[in-house]
């Protein structure tokens, strides 16, 4: 049997986690993480290197004779780095779990993934689109409209290029803001306006070869910084797996109105896309809708997701280029997990750096994924607004939390903040 070198792109707790799992596989010859953290050197040897950086990434692949590319973000692929690498004779065998510039977009521009929906009927919030040439236009329509009203900047924007305006005035600022400040630069200078929808998010995942797909299992995300849901969105303050209403007649329905027509729409298109694609969910009163598509696996998600996964992370990846993944049928832990997110004080805004991080070897029942994590003087110290994932196997949610929260308790730093209550709604 082969063994393949492997080459994961990131740092944050999502490539922890990928990283922790493809080490497991008898198929990974070298693992190396680029940058990766303090916590990732447990799996592979990190590689100081920028995901945007292609020139450099090249040179690393020749290095040590890549074999597989695992873009853990979206910043590279929306980048073009699938293209980048297809078109580069030196490079071009190499596999790459994840899609073409093209494919990419479904997370790289909101109007272009609302014009894919429209175009394969998949449901979705009902929307409009304006720049600069329709401003006033853009005016009156937010004047007419509903409350609330979304306002979403067409590009990548750190998931913070959303707004739910409470009022016609709180709308218009934001509109005039992206559009006329460039607020989020070149990424807001298209705003997609769109109708709220009301309702329990999920995070699905699909890992498609362009014609079949597996599911992984599916994860819920908390994504505001407070307690009860409150204060700003973050990128994640914990996860849980499995999410008890995915089940049955409504993950019927997302397969079928929403999983098969995005597959099958990209092929119809032909829109090169071997990857993962995550579908941002929410449950409106049964049916499912689309909020967002992104091009690569969530984060905390991924956290909760891969210790469910019982399958080969680098099985799956080979069948994908194969376009066998209708060969696989996917495995998931009967435990459930549970992901709780220390982050820094000040996150999702500004927030120290370099606080040095105590008791990790405290944590007996836990997965520590590490995020904004570095070595300081052969010390571990913080690095980022989310520090560290703690994921905890449990018969239930909630065992599977309780132990996270306990190990949650050992580690120390200054400024240690994390949600004590992931998990509420599903409370026994
Ligand atoms: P997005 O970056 O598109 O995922 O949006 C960030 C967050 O804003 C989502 O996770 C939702 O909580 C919220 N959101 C986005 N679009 C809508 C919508 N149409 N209705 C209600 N909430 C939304
Ligand atoms: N947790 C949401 C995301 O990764 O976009």
């Amino acid at each position: 049997m082969s063994a393949y070198n492997i080459l994961l792109l990131g740092s944050g707790g999502r490539e922890s986690a990928l990283a922790w799992k493809l080490s497991q596989s008898k198929l990974c010859k070298e693992l190396f993480i680029g940058p990766g953290n303090a916590g990732t050197s447990q799996y592979g040897s990190n590689i100081n290197l920028s995901v945007t950086d292609f020139e450099a990434i090249k040179q690393v692949c020749i290095d040590y004779h890549i074999d597989i590319l695992f873009p853990g973000g979206e910043d590279s692929l929306v980048a073009g780095i699938w293209d980048y690498f297809k078109n580069d004779a030196e490079l071009k065998h190499i596999i790459i779990a994840g899609p073409s510039k093209e494919g990419a977009q479904l997370e790289g521009s909101k109007a272009f993934s609302k014009k894919f929906m429209q175009r394969h009927n998949i449901p979705t919030a009902g929307y409009a689109e304006f720049t600069e040439t329709n401003f006033d236009e853009g005016i009156s329509y937010l004047k007419q409209h509903s409350l609330p009203i979304v306002l979403k900047a067409d590009g990548l924007a750190a998931g913070k290029g959303v707004v739910i305006a409470q009022s016609v005035e709180e709308a218009i600022e934001a509109f005039t803001m992206m559009i006329k400040e460039a607020q989020f630069g070149d990424a807001g200078k298209t705003v997609v306006v769109e109708q709220f929808l009301a309702g329990v998010e999920l995070s699905v995942f699909a890992f498609t070869d362009g014609t079949s797909y597996v599911l992984l299992p599916e994860a819920k995300d908390y994504k505001r910084i407070g307690e009860g849901d409150t204060g700003p969105n973050t990128g994640g303050m914990g996860a849980i797996s499995p999410v008890p209403f995915a089940a049955g007649n409504f993950m019927q329905k997302v397969i079928d109105r929403i999983v098969n027509p995005t597959v099958n729409g990209l092929k119809a298109e032909s829109i090169i896309y071997q990857g993962f694609i995550f579908f941002g969910l929410i449950n409106v009163s049964g049916d499912p809708y689309v909020i967002e598509y992104n091009c690569r696996m969530g984060d905390p998600e991924t956290e909760a997701v891969m210790p469910r996964l019982e399958n080969d992370l680098v099985e799956l990846i080979l069948k994908m280029q194969q376009g066998k993944l209708d060969e696989v049928t996917v495995k998931h832990d009967s435990r459930a997990a549970g992901t709780v997110m220390l982050v820094s004080e000040g996150y999702p805004g500004t927030y120290p750096k370099g606080k040095a991080m105590s008791g990790l070897d405290k944590v007996e029942d836990s997965i520590l994924f590490h995020a904004g994590t570095t070595n300081k003087d052969s010390h571990i110290v913080t690095n980022g607004g989310r520090v560290i994932a703690i994921t905890s196997y449990g018969s239930n949610i909630q065992d599977a939390l309780n132990k996270s929260f306990e190990s949650a308790k050992h580690i120390e730093y200054e400024g240690k903040y994390y949600r004590r209550d992931i998990g509420f709604e599903f409370k026994n």
